[in-house]
């Protein structure tokens, strides 16, 4: 400040060049320096944009509810058509999906897409805790990732066992009926160890002879399992001759399973989800094996 300075007036700063606003405090003297006009400039366009922004759009909060704004926009409303929208295109798939055959799902890219996606998640939350994650099974609980069918492998096979499951509570359901050779006392603990040795032998054939499990087998076991002990599929009947077991391989398991006898239950579906969803579910479960 220079020492010509008034006491209590206006004065010109001789370094910045600019007017005083006159107050001072202890010899500190305020400038009056005004804002750059670019900043002006942006403010007060700012607040003209807010005007018309309040006007256009939903902004104020009134006491129940708020202004709506005169273009009407709403977040809420574009999600609601988004969502009606969405449901729209899924009942259409969804209609689709329960008239048609395989390849007419197979041949339409977006049917295919959608019931894959649908089909994926309704088995991560209804069978995984049976079947395992994504299908690979448990003993007593197929595997079905693989070509090994109890019932069939087919799109309609897969799609009548899901509807109605196996051993379920249901009229339609398929009928699984292994004895319990053993503890129904149908057979002797020699009988049942002979039909043992049949069995194995069926899958790791060895040369030891057999008479009484040939006969005994050939007698009780052929009806389900076939002649050549290949299994059935009228009866969910498993092949006893590959290396892929249902329950187990090993001696004391198949001497269990004869003994005891199997009862493998799976739940009727038709009940539970619509025939859209049975429909998806199979189509993913048909691509899970390779699909017969
Ligand atoms: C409570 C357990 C359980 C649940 C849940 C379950 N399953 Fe099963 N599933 C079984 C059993 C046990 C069998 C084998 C029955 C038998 O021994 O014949 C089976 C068999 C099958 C088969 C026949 C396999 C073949 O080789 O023919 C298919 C297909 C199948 N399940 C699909 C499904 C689908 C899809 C779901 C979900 C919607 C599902 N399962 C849920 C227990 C279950
Ligand atoms: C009425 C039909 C029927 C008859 C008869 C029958 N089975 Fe079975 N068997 C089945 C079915 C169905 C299963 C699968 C059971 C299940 O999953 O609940 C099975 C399963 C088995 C298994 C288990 C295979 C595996 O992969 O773990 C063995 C072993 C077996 N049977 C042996 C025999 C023998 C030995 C006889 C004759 C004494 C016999 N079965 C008679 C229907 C039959």
């Amino acid at each position: 400040m220079s020492a010509d300075n008034e006491e209590h007036g206006k004065f010109i700063d001789e370094h910045s060049g600019e007017e005083s606003t006159g107050h001072e405090w202890d010899g500190i003297a305020e400038l009056n320096t005004p804002m750059p006009r670019w900043w002006l400039g942006i403010m007060y366009a700012s607040i003209i944009w807010s005007i018309i922004y309040v006007i256009l759009m939903p902004g104020i909060p009134l006491l129940n509810g708020y202004t709506k704004g005169t273009l009407g926009f709403s977040d809420r409303a574009r999600v609601t058509k988004a969502v009606e929208k969405m449901h729209a295109e899924r009942s259409v798939f969804s209609q689709k999906l329960i008239g048609a055959n395989l390849e007419t799902i197979q041949s339409d890219p977006d049917l295919l897409r959608f019931a894959m996606a649908q089909g994926k998640s309704l088995f991560g939350d209804n069978c995984e805790t049976c079947h395992g994650a994504s299908g690979r099974g448990f003993p007593g609980y197929p595997n079905l990732n693989d070509d090994i069918w109890l019932w069939g492998g087919s799109y309609a096979d897969i799609r009548q066992t899901i509807n109605y499951g196996i051993r379920a509570d249901h009229d339609d359901t398929r009928l699984s009926l292994m004895a319990a050779y053993g503890r129904d006392e149908i057979f002797s603990r020699t009988e049942i160890g002979a039909l043992t040795d049949y069995v194995i032998n069926l899958s790791t054939p060895s040369d030891k002879p057999n008479t009484l499990g040939t006969t005994l087998f050939a007698e009780n076991c052929t009806s389900c399992h076939g002649d050549l002990g290949k299994g059935t599929r009228e009866n969910g009947a498993p092949d006893l001759t590959d290396q892929d077991w249902l329950y187990g391989g090993r001696r004391e398991t198949i001497q269990a399973t004869i003994f005891n006898g199997r009862k493998g239950l799976m739940p009727n579906w038709n009940e539970r989800l619509s025939q859209d969803q049975i429909a998806a579910l199979s189509v993913y479960v048909h691509s899970l094996g390779g699909g017969e």
